[in-house]
């Protein structure tokens, strides 16, 4: 039947999706696969009850898309989707709940606080010292992230996180190396390390800059077997499924620890699921061709 490849939205990440849509639009379409780009979770609905397709290959990022809303209305119209249910969407669009889960299960995190407007910010910074980075609790794509090595940038870094979201993290800054792993058929593929020319992998370093160097695999031997085996935990202890990317920083001590999940991860020509996908042999069309299948299960 016709697939919705379910795009774009309202989200803050409403462009890279447009991105990451086309070019799985484009896969589908290769592999003959009936399938049409659908803008937004009204514009779907609407289609999904006039009864114009089969299933939905999701690729919308952030809120509405990729936080259990849409995964909560397809279900309700019994409509096949890829990737995670509503839990799992749910809980990973929340770094603050993800963290929480993660500490109960003995995962490995950054130690954090959640902070409100109002909140004790003296207290929080007192628990964690400097560095620090702060960060809206739901959002994606690096938006209104800012590291922070002394109290004079703080407030800054506040105000422009608040400006996405009014629960934000406080996470102890972890020095070392940025790795992702990035989940298929729920099992691992090679890790990435990804190496930007700046400070840090942020908005510019993902889409927009050419000189973001990515290592993959990202380690060798018992460390490499180790990082993918921690990111399959952490990606089945918030009830994630199907596919998505587990983002993880390692410290100069060789230790890793837990950012967060993303459920419905970037498909762009930047993006390192489709990285990692390659370096196990996997190509971007079959990539997607085994994304369109997790919604059969
Ligand atoms: N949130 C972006 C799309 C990613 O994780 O790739
Ligand atoms: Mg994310």
């Amino acid at each position: 039947g016709r697939v919705a490849v379910a795009l774009g939205g309202n989200s803050a990440e409403r462009e890279v999706s447009l991105d990451s849509g086309r070019n799985v639009l484009e896969a589908l379409r290769a592999r003959g696969v009936d399938a049409h780009p659908v803008d937004g979770i009204p514009a779907l609905l609407d289609a999904l009850r006039a009864g114009h397709f089969a299933r939905v290959f999701n690729i919308l990022h952030g809120r509405g898309g990729e936080d259990g809303m849409l995964q909560g209305a397809l279900r309700a119209l019994g409509v096949p989707f890829t990737g995670s249910g509503v839990l799992g969407s749910a809980l990973t669009m929340d770094k603050v709940r993800t963290k929480e889960v993660w500490i109960a299960r003995g995962l490995p995190t950054p130690a954090f606080r959640a902070y409100r407007r109002g909140d004790d910010l003296a207290a929080a910074i007192t628990a964690l010292g400097y560095p620090v980075i702060v960060k809206p609790s739901h959002e994606g794509s690096s938006v209104g992230i800012t590291r922070v090595r002394a109290e004079a940038d703080l407030p800054a870094a506040i105000e422009l996180a608040t400006r996405y979201d009014g629960e934000l993290v406080i996470e102890q800054l972890i020095e070392g190396g940025e790795f992702t792993v990035g989940i298929l058929d729920d099992s691992a593929l090679p890790s990435i390390q990804i190496v930007p020319k700046g400070e840090f992998y942020d908005y510019h370093a993902k889409y927009i800059a050419e000189d973001t160097q990515y290592l993959c695999p990202g380690l060798e031997g018992a460390a490499e077997t180790q990082i993918r085996a921690l990111a399959l935990d952490a990606f089945r202890a918030v009830g994630a499924s199907g596919w998505g990317r587990v983002d993880i920083m390692r410290d100069r001590d060789g230790r890793n620890w837990l950012l967060e999940v993303n459920t419905t991860p970037g498909m762009t020509s930047h993006s390192l699921v489709p990285k990692a996908a390659r370096a196990a042999g996997v190509d971007f069309e079959t990539l997607c061709w085994r994304i369109l299948e997790t919604s059969l299960a």
